[in-house]
């Protein structure tokens, strides 16, 4: 099978090397891709991952050039994409695309259409309105004592939400975004909810249409600094599985979540194929779905692939067709860490061009696996491409095992202004059960 993979970051580096694992796939072809992802090869008969230098929101160009080389099955990593409608493009051409539909991917892609659906389905979410004006806005802030998340409602780079602890700082992100207009459009309407407290956590769970198989939890660190400090980035880490739910608190959430999304999706005609990530966060009232996604998380993917035992070709293939087995996923019984090494200036401007070393070192440690997110190979030397440049990924049996090694792999690696957090994992370190 020739499979497309659409993406070229630390996501997709982990798509195409487990995919790169399958016994189906005989060619492999990524657009963009990066270095390492160009590094890749098909395991069962040698074949080398070929880059192709098309943008992921090009759609034309994709497009024109899965007409003329009709693969199988295209992968679709990022959301912009979905959002533009890439996978509704490659099927009138009679193509197969793995990822949701541009209506279907309104739950990542609108906050409204996703608070609204919640309420509808009764999903457990934040408490939450809309508001086309901003004085309307104002006045529901004012009902929560300031303390809300204001979220714009197009898509907005990431840039979307403003989390609130006053009324100042919530009416300074209505002024901003109804009336100044910072955003453009994206801020015409705004979803304010109650400002939520507990540990947040990924969920992911693969959809075909009518059944859902849920990932373990995993958790991510968006702050650029340890302790949860500095800047808001793409994220800077990741572990799975997380101590925060036992399995029957997991199957509970799932099945609070799962079930009246499922029934909403039915009862509105949206067909969900594609990977549904909800945001969730832990209070003592129960799960709550902070937002959706459509996509696989970055840098969740990374550890969620490092453990997955299936043949992620065939769950892909199965979610794409409506066939996904009634059979639970199978993970490994280890640990997987994410370490993210990020250029100087992220998550602002940042530097490119700086040398990497030890990245051949650091996978000499067994378990280590270095996924590439925005690198590059000049003169066959590795540089620095992009804001996060690496993930260095780490499975041993616990958590403390899979830190040491993907720390020690991190010290052998060195470039110019490398940053990165010491201290992925440490709420689950610090935590005990109730
Ligand atoms: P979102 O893109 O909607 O998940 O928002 C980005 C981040 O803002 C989340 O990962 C949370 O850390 C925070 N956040 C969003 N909504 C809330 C809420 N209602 N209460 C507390 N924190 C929130
Ligand atoms: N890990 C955060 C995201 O993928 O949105």
């Amino acid at each position: 099978m020739k499979v497309l993979v659409i993406g070229g970051g630390g996501r997709e580096h982990a798509l195409v090397w487990k995919l790169a694992q399958s016994p189906h796939v005989t060619d492999l072809y990524c657009a963009p891709g990066n270095a390492g992802i160009a590094s890749e090869r098909i395991r069962h008969n040698g074949a080398p991952v070929h880059c192709v230098p098309i943008g992921a929101e090009d759609l034309p160009t994709l497009v024109a050039w899965a007409r003329e080389q009709r693969p199988d099955l295209t992968v679709v990593g990022p959301d912009n994409p979905l959002a533009l409608g890439v996978v509704d493009r490659f099927q009138a051409e009679g193509l197969r695309a793995w990822g949701p539909t541009r209506v279907a991917a309104q739950f990542e892609a609108s906050k409204v259409f996703a608070q609204q659906f919640m309420e509808r389905y009764g999903i457990p979410a934040p408490r939450g309105a809309v508001f086309e004006d901003p004085r309307a806005a104002s006045r529901y802030a004012a009902s929560l004592g300031g303390r809300c998340a204001v979220k714009a409602d197009g898509l907005a780079l990431g840039k979307g939400v403003r989390v609130c602890r006053n009324q100042a700082e919530a009416d300074a992100a209505i002024e901003d975004w109804m009336v100044r207009r910072l955003l453009g459009p994206a801020g015409a309407r705004v979803v304010i909810q109650e400002l939520l407290e507990g540990i947040e956590v990924s969920l992911h769970a693969l959809c075909d249409g009518r059944t859902a198989l849920p990932f373990p939890t995993s958790q991510d660190h968006k702050r650029l600094k340890d302790g949860d400090t500095g800047p808001n980035t793409g994220g800077m880490g990741t572990y799975c599985p997380t101590p925060f739910l036992d399995e029957t608190q997991l199957a509970q959430a799932y099945a609070q979540i799962l079930q009246p999304w499922l029934k909403g999706c039915q009862a509105e005609g949206i067909d969900f194929r594609g990977l549904l990530y909800p945001g969730v966060m832990l209070t003592a009232n129960g799960p709550r779905v902070l937002e959706f996604n459509v996509r696989f998380g970055d840098p969740e993917t990374q550890v969620y692939l490092t453990r997955l035992e299936n043949d992620l070709f065939e769950l892909l293939w199965a979610s794409a067709e409506g066939s996904l087995p009634s059979a639970p996923l199978r993970w490994s019984a280890q640990t997987s860490v994410c370490i993210v090494l990020a250029s100087a200036g992220y998550p602002g401007d940042y530097r490119k061009g700086c040398p990497i070393s030890g990245l051949e070192e650091a996978e000499q440690i067994p378990g280590v696996k270095v996924f590439h997110a925005g690198t590059d190979r000049v003169n066959g030397q590795w540089v620095t491409k992009g804001g996060r440049v690496l993930g260095v990924t780490a499975l041993a049996p616990d958590l403390p095992a899979a830190l040491q090694k993907a720390y020690a792999a991190v010290e052998r690696i060195h470039f110019d202004g490398m940053q990165y957090r010491r201290d992925i994992g440490h709420r689950a370190l610090r935590w005990q059960r109730p």
